[in-house]
């Protein structure tokens, strides 16, 4: 992947009122990437992921899911509308908050990652966070990662990025992550995982993980953070209306 010597990767970065969706495979370092594009560009970050994790926190409190993960989808359905999940700016970005109590941490943790999927399959918590997420992005200037934010959530975002990696690249940097965080893993059993989510997420029967036709693909197997910084300020700078 060629460099392009532009701009110093962290500068301000002038991007026109538009939507950028960001969808791709997990470890692909989505959210740090789109963190760091709003921070630069002054834009909001929205991470979808987010509210799935929210639902399911709220899901679990309420014993609206069991140990087989089944879902009651109508005492769910029911709930929704009364749900109150946004996002509030902290001191290292923007906080997930259910009412006022801040979930930031309780959504990352073990046992929402383990019912997530399940929460996520469901249409009516589809349907509650897609329209979220467009009361949100509907001002602009906002960046969203997710798994279908190009092809179903904003299917008309003016800058649609699908970011994928080998999957022995990405195993290895969530393998250096978990190690990080304390735990014994072994390298294949990581990888196995890596290639089960892809398979799940790009298979599911509702929107699963799919690019969108007018997405541009972005491989950073080879790509630092800074790489991929000098990659997206080469393609802003060839938006309508752009003015650097
Ligand atoms: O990005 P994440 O790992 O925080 O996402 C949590 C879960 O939510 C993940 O299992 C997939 C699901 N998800 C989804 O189905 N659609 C999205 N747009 C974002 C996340």
């Amino acid at each position: 992947m060629p460099v392009l010597k532009t701009d110093h990767p962290s500068a301000p970065m002038h991007i026109p009122d538009i939507i950028i969706a960001i969808d791709g495979y997990s470890s692909t370092g989505k959210s740090s990437f789109a963190k760091r594009i709003a921070r630069e560009a002054g834009f909001l970050y929205l991470d979808s992921g987010a509210l799935y994790r929210g639902i399911t926190l709220f899901a679990i409190e309420n014993g609206m899911i069991d140990s087989n993960n089944t879902v009651d989808e109508k005492r769910l359905a029911d709930a929704l509308p009364g749900l109150d999940l946004h996002f509030e700016a902290g001191k290292d970005g923007s906080l997930t908050y259910m009412g006022e109590r801040c979930i930031e941490k309780e959504i990352r943790s073990l046992a929402v990652s383990r019912k997530v999927s399940p929460v996520s399959a469901v249409p009516c918590v589809r349907g509650y966070v897609d329209r979220k997420l467009r009361e949100l992005g509907s001002r602009k200037r906002v960046v969203i990662d997710g798994r279908d934010i190009g092809t179903t959530v904003f299917p008309d975002a003016e800058l649609k990025i699908f970011m994928t990696a080998d999957p022995e690249v990405r195993a290895m940097r969530r393998m250096k992550e978990m190690i990080g965080k304390g735990e014994d893993v072994k390298f294949e059993d990581v990888l196995e995982n890596v290639r089960e989510r892809d398979y799940i997420d790009s298979h599911r029967k509702v929107s699963p993980l799919a690019k969108a036709p007018d997405a541009v693909v972005l491989d950073n197997s080879h790509m630092t953070p800074d790489d991929q910084m000098v990659w997206i300020r080469d393609i802003v700078s060839r938006l309508p209306g752009a003015s650097d």
